[in-house]
């Protein structure tokens, strides 16, 4: 049984990326300033009201949860309400006595309903809490499919501007704060306050002047808090990047075990770590700390409040201007302000979590990449023919010029090689077919369109892309070549296995198609793994196939069969060959070689061993002479004798600046 990762067409949508009601939005009103890179600087928009656009489709249920808590915090009243009526009826009182035997059905029913309000209280806390809780779960979804699409339609420039660890944190430990903030956060404010607002309102029924002597005491709290929010509201955003170091040192770390064991680095490495985790800490428990510098004044406040009512409403009752049962419930419910008040830190805390952990997802949230479809974009026929055209192309990352003025043209079909040092821009250059950057100036033409006309799929659809750097997904090998089109079918996975001179490997691991590569699956060498790069590559059957250093790591039998399959593939397409070695580009139609971002040769095989130039070296030091010998004796039966040209000393070559 094959196993294979999803399709990918049709999937944006099930990923939530269009089907998100809010998708459509992004992209406008919203994108509030732009960094270099297309990096979002800040996006300033309420974080509450981001919070109430995603809720869409669960707001109401939310709302009833909303009413919940007040209900249930109302519903706390009674119990001190009951109790008052029981006191000055049936305990205190000339009557009380009588009432006792009078109204004996009064005082059971009081009873009574206390209990039955209990029971209430805990079936709404507890229907409540389920309510909190799904409408945050299914929230966080929501935003972490919508931020994973994000991210995943993001350009080459966002990814150069974020790391892996950082992207991590943000799509786990920030949208959790947000998950916590609509499960938590909120039920508590909610909690808090109604409860307070529904005090203080039998309060004022009771005895106002009461009330408002309780109530003076507020001021103080909600002055120590807001010097609490200022003063924390920063840390919690130095506790969000140093959470954020911390991911991205275990990410490039685990990532990078191998280095890290082939230098035998793993105590380095732990050290490194140490430092962040330690920062972190520290940094947690600073932001901790805070709070409890402010709490002592807090509590000291909430402490005052039975005093005042000691003092207040003792002589109050004395001078009968509160009865004892009014007393019993002023005192019941004290803590009903006090409680909140000492609550307010913890759910400040917790807001400025939310806060610094919002910022950061809504910066993603709200990001556009720069490569982007054309507005109207060119219809293409099920395939394009591959025609491609750099029209004076120059291309920078950021200020740093890396292409110069770059003009050349392949027809369908035919196969360029480029050549060139390293670091001289080739990658660069293929990059640009694609639309992985665009140029900053000319144009890059495919089928005498400019790719920035086309729909990003269509154009990338008709390219196949082998990557300097191969990446297989933890997959079958099966799942790994059908990659590109995850209906195809096992036949063409074999044969263009075989193409590549993948097959014979494959056949003999352990579970031949079905073995799990990757990450977690068996290991492969680096010529393994190019090769079924290229049958990746090549499977889509693409009108141009880009080959990045693609045979490197093969030996050059396996090479020569690479390039026979590559010359007689079952379909037409425009072949890219990036290479350092001349047997696989010598049979090219065209050979480019760059130098620091120019094109210095061009021509054919044996129009650039006649030019005398970086690739006669190259096929010089490649082993050539018996090439050139046979040259010679060919031009000099000619009759076209040519001046021999001063070999350049291998060694200079190797070091200077054309090296391969
Ligand atoms: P090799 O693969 O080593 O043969 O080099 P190459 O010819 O493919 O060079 P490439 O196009 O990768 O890089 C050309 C120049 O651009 C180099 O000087 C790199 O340092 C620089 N460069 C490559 N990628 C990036 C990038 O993502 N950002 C920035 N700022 N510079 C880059
Ligand atoms: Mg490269």
């Amino acid at each position: 049984m094959l196993r294979r990762a999803p399709g990918r067409r049709g999937e944006e949508e099930k990923s939530g990326w269009k089907s998100f009601p809010l998708a459509a939005k992004c992209g406008s009103p919203y994108i509030l300033s732009r960094g270099r890179g297309g990096r979002i600087m800040e996006v300033s928009k309420s974080k509450m009201r981001w919070l109430w656009e995603n809720m869409k489709g669960y707001r109401a249920v939310y709302i009833v949860g909303i009413f919940g808590t007040i209900l249930y915090n109302v519903l706390q009243l009674t119990v001190p309400v009951f109790s008052e009526k029981i006191v000055d009826r049936f305990l205190t009182g000339e009557e009380a006595a009588e009432n006792l035997l009078t109204k004996r059905d009064l005082l059971i029913w009081l009873i009574a309903g206390m209990v039955l309000v209990t029971f209430l209280r805990t079936a709404i806390v507890y229907l409540t809490c389920i309510d909190f809780e799904s409408v945050s779960q299914k929230v966080l979804y929501r935003i972490r499919n919508f931020l994973f699409a994000k991210i995943e339609h993001q350009d080459m420039k966002f990814y150069d501007n974020y790391r892996t660890g950082d992207l991590m944190t943000r799509l786990t430990g920030d949208l959790d704060a947000v998950r916590h903030m609509i499960a938590w956060v909120i039920r508590m404010i909610v909690e808090s306050f109604s409860l307070m607002f529904a005090a203080v309102a039998y309060f004022f029924y009771m005895d106002w002047r009461l009330a408002l002597c309780l109530l003076a005491i507020a001021p103080f709290i909600f002055i120590i808090i807001v010097l609490f929010r200022n003063r924390v509201a920063p840390m919690h955003a130095a506790l969000r990047e140093k959470l954020s170091l911390m991911n991205t040192a275990a990410q490039e770390n685990i990532a990078g075990n191998r280095v890290v064991k082939a230098f035998a680095r793993e105590e380095y490495e732990k050290e490194k770590f140490d430092e962040r985790n330690r920062e972190y800490a520290q940094t947690n428990q600073k932001t901790a700390f805070v709070w409890l510098r402010y709490y002592p004044y807090v509590e000291t406040f909430a402490n005052l409040l039975p005093v005042v009512l000691l003092l207040v409403g003792g002589m109050f009752l004395i001078h009968d201007q509160l009865t004892m049962g009014q007393y019993v419930a002023f005192s019941g419910l004290t803590w009903a302000l006090a409680n909140p008040m000492r609550n307010l830190g913890g759910i400040m805390n917790e807001f400025q979590r939310f806060s610094a952990a919002s910022k950061k997802v809504m910066e993603i949230y709200y990001s556009e990449p720069t490569i982007v479809d054309a507005k109207e974009p060119v219809a293409v026929q099920e395939h394009l023919r591959g025609k491609i055209e750099f029209r004076n192309v120059s291309f920078s990352y950021e200020h740093r010029p890396v292409l110069h003025n770059i003009n050349f043209t392949a027809e369908p079909g035919q196969t360029i090689a480029i050549m060139g040092e390293t670091g001289c821009g080739k990658t660069s250059l293929i990059q640009l077919i694609p639309r992985f950057y665009d140029p900053t100036q000319g144009q890059v033409l495919v089928d005498g369109v400019d790719v920035r006309e086309y729909r990003l799929h269509d154009l990338r659809k008709n390219i196949g892309l082998a990557t300097q750097d191969v990446l297989l997904y933890s997959d079958t090998i099966d799942g790994n070549i059908a990659y590109g089109d995850s209906s195809m079918s096992q036949s063409r996975v074999r044969r263009f296995a075989e193409y590549s001179a993948a097959s014979e490997f494959i056949s003999r691991m352990p579970e031949g198609y079905d073995t799990i590569v990757g990450e977690r699956g068996v290991g492969l060498s680096g010529g393994q793994k190019q090769r079924i790069s290229l049958a990746r590559a090549m499977a889509i059957k693409p009108a141009v196939l880009i080959l990045d250093d693609t045979t490197s790591a093969v030996d050059l039998e396996t090479e020569k069969h690479i390039q026979d399959a590559l010359e007689h593939l079952e379909f037409t397409c425009t072949k890219i060959i990036i290479a350092q070695r001349i047997s696989s580009t010598r049979k090219a139609d065209k050979i480019l070689v760059l130098k620091d971002g120019r094109i210095e040769e061009e021509g054919t095989h044996e129009e650039l061993i006649a030019k005398k130039g970086y690739y006669y070296e190259l096929v010089r030091l490649q082993g050539g002479e018996e090439l050139f010998a046979a040259q010679e004796a060919q031009k000099e039966a000619a009759g076209r004798p040519e001046e021999p040209r001063k070999a350049q000393p291998a060694q200079e070559v190797k070091g200077g600046a054309w090296r391969g």
